[in-house]
Order: C-alpha cells, then sequence, then structure tokens
C-alpha cells in the first residue's frame, strides 16, 4: 500500500492505495466522483474517459500510482457547480455526494457547451456512455474548431454506445463545435 495524492477536478484527494488500484477505482470508489463509468475494465468503450493533464485517458487502463501527483478531470469538473464541497475527503467513499443539477436551479447556460448541446439535441439515451463521450469530444474539440462529421465518428471511434445510434451524439458535437469556437466577424474598418 502507498499514499498518493491527485488533483481531482481541482480537488486534493489523498489516499492510500494498493499497487493494483486502477485510476478508475480511484476516481469512483475513493474520491467519489461516480460521473466515470465502469463499461468493460477491458479499455474497450470508453466509458471511463478522462483527461489526465489535459490528454485523454481509459481510466481503467491506467494504475493509479501512475499519474500520482498529476491533475485529472471528469466529467464532474465540466459543469463545476454541480461538485459537493470534497475538502474532508480523505480514504472514504464520497459516492452519492453530488447534488441534482435541478436542486441547483441550474440552467443550459451553466452547462459546458456539449452538456448543453447534449440535452438539446437528445444526444443520450440510457447515458452510459455520455460521460466519456463528453470528455473525448471535449478534448477532440478544443483542438479542432471545425470539424466534418466524419471527424467526429473517427474522434469517438472508441466509445461504444448501445442506445442512440451516434446520430444524434454527432449533432450535439458540431452544435457544440459552433459554440466553443464562434466564428468572429472580419473586424471592420471604422
Ligand atoms: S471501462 Fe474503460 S474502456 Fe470500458
Ligand atoms: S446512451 Fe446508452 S450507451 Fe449511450
Amino acid at each position: 500500500m502507498q499514499i498518493m495524492t491527485l488533483t481531482i477536478n481541482g480537488t486534493d484527494v489523498t489516499a492510500e492505495v494498493d499497487e493494483r488500484t486502477l485510476l478508475l477505482e480511484f476516481i469512483r470508489d475513493v474520491a467519489g466522483f461516480t460521473g466515470t463509468h465502469n463499461g468493460c475494465l477491458e479499455a474497450r468503450c470508453g466509458c471511463c474517459s478522462v483527461e489526465v493533464d489535459g490528454d485523454i485517458v481509459k481510466s481503467c487502463n491506467v494504475l493509479a500510482l501512475q499519474v500520482a501527483g498529476r491533475s485529472v478531470t471528469t466529467v464532474e469538473g465540466l459543469a463545476p457547480q454541480r461538485v459537493a464541497p470534497l475538502e474532508h475527503i480523505t480514504t472514504q467513499s464520497l459516492a452519492g455526494m453530488y447534488r441534482p443539477l435541478d436542486a441547483l436551479g441550474a440552467q443550459d447556460e451553466d452547462l459546458h457547451p456539449l452538456q448543453a448541446a447534449f440535452h438539446k439535441c437528445h444526444a443520450l439515451q440510457c447515458g452510459f456512455c455520455t460521460p466519456g463521450m463528453l470528455m473525448v469530444l471535449k478534448d477532440y474539440l478544443e483542438d479542432n474548431p471545425e470539424p466534418s462529421r466524419d471527424d467526429v465518428r473517427k474522434a469517438i471511434a472508441g466509445n461504444i454506445c448501445r442506445c442512440t445510434g451516434y446520430q444524434h451524439i454527432v449533432d450535439a458535437a458540431m452544435e457544440a463545435a459552433q459554440v466553443m469556437h464562434p466564428v468572429t466577424a472580419p473586424a471592420s474598418d471604422g
């Protein structure tokens, strides 16, 4: 067992972990960020995708100790107002700590543009794949301001959705790209 710290959505989380503890287990079972889902544990479905220092990883495929000291963003970090206070985290699971969005009076404009676009375009059904889709698309769209629909499909090739047929997910990504990278009008001469 070893003591390690991860910064998750801006909060330091310190815990004693086994050498075999997965990053996914640290995020869900130690820190209580249960928005990151376990769909296969075999690096196939993409449900567990998170950012580590700005790069997307499948957190079921990384040991927690491999990323000790680094900064992780999960789906909860996309809409920070949804995250419950975490000051007292030590080694306990805080599953269930998150307040429902409605209870906070949050609106679409409080969400990340991708979350709002998923809502608007009906891009989820059961929602199990959605956290991974959101994280992968956020990472992709930040670097690719004008994707084609084919580009978006390639970007989510490592993420499996069992419900939607992907059409509305691509719709949402195209919509979010416009919000994240608005076309700026050329400056007028005077
Ligand atoms: S749970 Fe990690 S890829 Fe499926
Ligand atoms: S919405 Fe159900 S798995 Fe994607």
